[in-house]
């Protein structure tokens, strides 16, 4: 049931508030457990497809920036270029929504092949991915009805950045008390996320009904922003047909920026501080080219009112920026589509689960 929304991914999009509170109230043994097997490994790889994997790409950072652990992000269906040099001394997170992609699974039984231990995090109980691994991790996003994954995203990274921040305590990088206060930080997001949804619904919609009228768009970012403008460029992408490509900001002069001309759309990611001069510098190269720069940035950030427009997440914690950060982006896409007459619930070509390789 839509509960008096169009569609079912506006709905799961506002859902988000309590699907992330939670995922954190679930956040018990099983998390502890796999961050013990995963904190023991040499390496660690992730796999996962499409949206999963932006999420997964996240784990990695987030994980070697505070566990300065080496965390090594597959793409599932690229696993054999990489699966002959894991060993028994690494582990392997697979991460798949409905548990059930193909590709992640013929993945994680290749790693599993060479002895390497596996632990899934799944949203589905007893599905193929959980069954199959050595041990399981569930976060609790509730059904998601939508083919394009919203809440599902949001809750993948809140349920990851409690497994980073249980792998540096292990390993030492962190103590017991900031793993704590970093828990307490995280249970602040709900009502944030309420107030992102609250403040930029109307924006959004002025902004996808702009982005329904382009044919192409980048979602540049550098750092932990990244997997959240590549996922903002994916939704867009799925939903509304819309040629979009999420980039490192970095990587845009050495290619991407030769599309650039006047009008063409340029959605910045902010996430890291330390970060933001340098892409403060890949504003402006694009603004010089006359592109209509559009800017989703933390309260305290330096680049704020150097976009066409902008989005202010309320709050500048880097725990909860990159989940905030990622909501805006969703309902773009999602007005964008509407903007099209498109129904965003089932886009052409796509399958929920995709079960063939
Ligand atoms: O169920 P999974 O998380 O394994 O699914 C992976 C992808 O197929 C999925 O995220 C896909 O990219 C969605 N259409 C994204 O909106």
């Amino acid at each position: 049931r839509k509960e008096g929304f169009p569609h079912y991914m506006l709905k799961e999009i506002h859902e988000q508030p309590r699907v992330i509170a939670e995922t954190i109230r679930g956040f018990g043994p099983d998390y502890e457990r796999g961050a013990e097997l995963l904190s023991d490994a040499e390496v660690i790889y992730v796999v996962a497809s499409g949206t999963s994997y932006h999420a997964s790409l996240y784990f990695a950072l987030l994980t070697m920036k505070i566990a300065g652990k080496k965390v090594i992000p597959l793409i599932s269906s690229e696993y054999a270029g990489y699966v002959s040099s894991a060993s028994e001394r690494d582990a392997l997170l697979a991460v798949s929504q409905s548990g059930e992609t193909i590709d992640t699974l013929m993945a994680m039984r290749a790693f599993k092949e060479r002895g390497v231990r596996t632990v899934s995090l799944t949203n589905v109980i007893g599905s193929v991915i959980s069954r199959e691994s050595d041990h399981q991790v569930y976060m609790k996003a509730g059904p998601e009805i939508g083919v394009a994954a919203t809440k599902t995203f949001t809750v993948q990274l809140t349920a990851l950045t409690w497994l980073s921040a249980l792998i540096a305590r292990n390993v030492g990088a962190m103590d017991e008390k900031d793993a704590e206060s970093l828990l307490e930080r995280m249970k602040k997001i709900p009502d944030l996320a309420e107030k992102v949804i609250n403040a930029y619904s109307g924006w959004c919609k002025e902004t996808g009904t702009f982005m329904s009228e382009k044919s192409s768009a980048y979602y540049l970012s550098r750092g932990l922003g990244l997997p959240i403008a590549l996922e903002g460029a994916l939704k867009l992408k799925e939903i509304a047909y819309v040629h979009a490509e999420g980039y490192p900001a970095g990587e845009s002069k050495h290619g991407p920026i030769a599309l650039v001309e006047r009008g063409f759309p340029v959605v910045f990611v902010s996430v890291e501080r330390e970060l933001e001069k340098k892409l403060l510098g890949n504003v402006e190269e694009m603004r010089a080219r006359g592109a209509y720069t559009i800017g989703v940035v933390p309260q305290d950030s330096e680049l704020r009112g150097h976009f066409d427009r902008e989005v202010v997440v309320p709050s500048s914690d880097e725990v909860a920026v990159p989940i905030l950060a990622t909501i805006p982006l969703q309902l773009v896409a999602y007005y964008s589509a509407v903007e099209r007459g498109l129904d965003p619930d089932k886009p052409r070509n796509l399958a929920k689960t995709v079960t063939v390789e």
